[in-house]
């Protein structure tokens, strides 16, 4: 029997099926279905109980007949599994270890596993909004949040068969241009793109701007100014624009690129410029938004807070703003993508924005012909906290830039490499400083649940034990090296495989056979963590198998079986770390 990937969607569609077969159930039954406890199982269908509340019926009573039913039904999945009643009414299933055979003979590559891993469900266009830095500053602490797990939601949905498109929806529309072109002409500078530290004096700049329009009114009158020229099309204007923005995407891409992380489209705001006309004229025509103090608003009557508190879409001086762009921006993704669904990664500050934004575009597009409304949702986090609790700075009270924090994740798992591993030529220590650094920032902050703020420790992200890539990266090098010595290539040999047997084979059997439920409680949920949580447990059931079962013994077909799940963890683990972004090592 060829077992599906998706081992939990597939029960859960036979008990559903076999429930509808008989007169006791109808179709609101649920079954429930969740991963059990160990100690009863894999998969526990909770569902009969309350469905027997609801009918008034005995629970027990039903779930045997369901029991019975399923036993009749499907003779595969009673050949494989101990289907059993707990307590009131609930079933367990329980797979035995000839399943676990048959199940891991299969899925015994990358290829094998990504085909298996394709879900019809996620056949549709998904946006993803991500990372999406302002210009004319250097990405600091809290672009990776965006940055990290937006790639891996793209990654996860990727793997499940979704069509992915990334788009970077830079901010390069606001303020902080009439601020800078006036300060430019002020100090009379003459902007050098090449400059290895441009970004760096473009900062500069803006400071210095900035104080002057606090000390001077007349500066900040100027600022407005050269900001209206700039929006109106005023081609010197726009000419510093655009040379500030490169400068801006080179230091933006060279980040991306330490971090592998990579974009369909960059369409900044000022790509939707010239699209709000529509935007204004769609929202008045249908009476969604109205004209307040000379801005035109949006109210939602029906919504506690935002009947009160106004979305505005067209400030008073006429200038289109964050949600006039946002709004087109939408309407864009749908005509030209035809999106079924777009994410939106951006920090938990923006939750008000997003709400009525999403309110307002659904009042909107309905009007729409031939437009059906795409599934909005925004994916906020949290803040990232320095060990005194509050929002992580440098020591003078800046932002942390992100360039700085990378080097010094490199720098510091150097540091450990050189320790741990004098031996390595100086090339493969570089290599593996990288690859450990930049994964331990990754992972610190996927494996947090992301609505959660979270403290940053540079200890605890590179311990080797805990939660922490290098110890995640550490299993997958020990497995490695396991084929190494036995002179074996993963894969090899297992027509000789038995089925597992002892505890730590099995429990090993079990949690591999789980990693279909992470993958889906990671994506329904856009929850990273989930998957690293999971892949935690897993190096866990592959430490305890290793230290008490002996990988190469006498006995051949032991042997085999015990390799083959030192191949499937490896498989597991590889492609696991590599959907959360994080590329893996050959030796540690
Ligand atoms: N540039 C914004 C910021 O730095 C994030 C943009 C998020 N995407 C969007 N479509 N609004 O906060």
């Amino acid at each position: 029997m060829n077992w599906p990937f998706y081992i939990a969607k597939y029960l859960d569609n036979v008990i559903a099926k076999t429930a509808r077969s008989l007169d006791a159930f109808d179709d609101s039954f649920e079954s429930d279905l969740r991963p059990a406890d160990a100690r009863f199982g894999e998969f526990q269908a909770n569902g009969v109980l309350p469905y027997a509340k609801r009918k008034g019926a005995n629970p027990r009573e039903l779930a045997n007949q369901l029991v019975t039913a399923l036993r009749t039904c499907d003779s595969a999945l009673t050949e494989a599994t101990n289907l059993e009643i707990a307590g009131p009414g609930f079933i367990n299933f329980k797979f035995l270890p000839k399943f676990y055979l048959e199940w891991l003979s299969y899925l015994s590559n990358q290829g094998e596993l990504e085909d298996a891993a394709k879900s019809p469900i996620a056949n549709k266009v998904v946006a993803v909004d991500f990372s999406s830095p302002n210009t004319a500053k250097q990405m600091h602490v809290g672009h990776i949040r965006s940055t990290v797990i937006g790639e891996a939601l793209c990654r996860l949905l990727e793997f499940q068969g979704a069509q992915i498109i990334r788009d970077n929806h830079v901010g390069d529309w606001g303020t902080q241009f009439g601020i800078l072109i006036m300060a430019l002409r002020h100090f009379n500078i003459e902007l050098d793109s090449d400059a290895p530290d441009a970004l760096e004096q473009l900062e500069d700049l803006y400071r210095r701007g900035s104080a002057l329009t606090k000390d001077d009114d007349s500066k900040l009158e100027i600022a407005r100014i050269e900001l209206v020229k700039l929006q109106k099309g005023d081609s010197e204007n726009l000419a510093l624009w655009e040379q500030i923005n490169a400068i801006s995407y080179q230091a933006f891409q060279s980040i991306y690129d330490q971090l592998n992380v990579r974009f369909d489209h960059v369409l900044g705001e000022s790509f939707y410029r010239d699209k709000v006309d529509e935007v204004y004229n769609g929202l008045v025509h249908h009476e969604i938004a109205q004209e307040s103090e000379g801005a035109l608003v949006v109210f939602h009557p029906e919504h506690a807070r935002y009947k009160k508190q106004p979305f505005i879409v067209r400030k008073s001086d006429g200038a289109s703003n964050y949600a006039t762009t946002d709004l087109a921006t939408i309407l864009y993704r749908i005509r030209e993508w035809m999106t079924d669904e777009v994410i939106y990664v951006t920090d938990g500050r923006q939750q008000d924005h997003f709400q009525q934004l999403f309110l307002t575009a659904e009042k909107w597009i309905r009007h729409l012909q031939d437009h059906k409304i795409p599934n909005l949702r925004h994916v906020w986090f949290g803040t990232i906290l320095g060990e005194d609790g509050k929002a992580i700075k440098t020591r003078s009270g800046d932002p942390i830039k992100l360039k700085d924090l990378l080097a010094e994740a490199i720098e510091r798992s150097r540091k450990i490499v050189e320790e741990k591993n004098p031996d390595l030529t100086s090339q493969e220590r570089e290599e593996i400083a990288r690859l450990v650094g930049l994964g331990a920032i990754k992972y610190a902050d996927l494996s947090q649940n992301r609505t959660n703020d979270y403290v940053f420790s540079w200890d605890k992200m590179l311990s080797l034990d805990g939660n922490t890539a290098p110890y995640l990266l550490y299993a997958i090098v020990r497995i490695r090296s396991i084929f190494r010595k036995a002179g074996h290539k993963p894969g090899e040999g297992e027509e000789f495989a038995t089925a597992p047997e002892t505890s730590e084979e099995l429990s090993l059997a079990r949690q591999l056979l789980l990693f279909s439920s992470a993958l889906e409680q990671a994506t329904s949920d856009l929850r990273p963590h989930f998957l690293c949580t999971y892949l935690y447990e897993l190096a866990g059931s592959f430490s305890t198998f290793y230290n008490s079962n002996k990988v190469v013994v006498e006995d051949s077909a032991v042997k085999a079986r015990r390799l083959m799940l030192c191949a499937r963890t490896l498989t597991v683990m590889e492609a696991g770390l590599s959907l959360l972004g994080i590329e893996t090592l050959e030796k540690m």
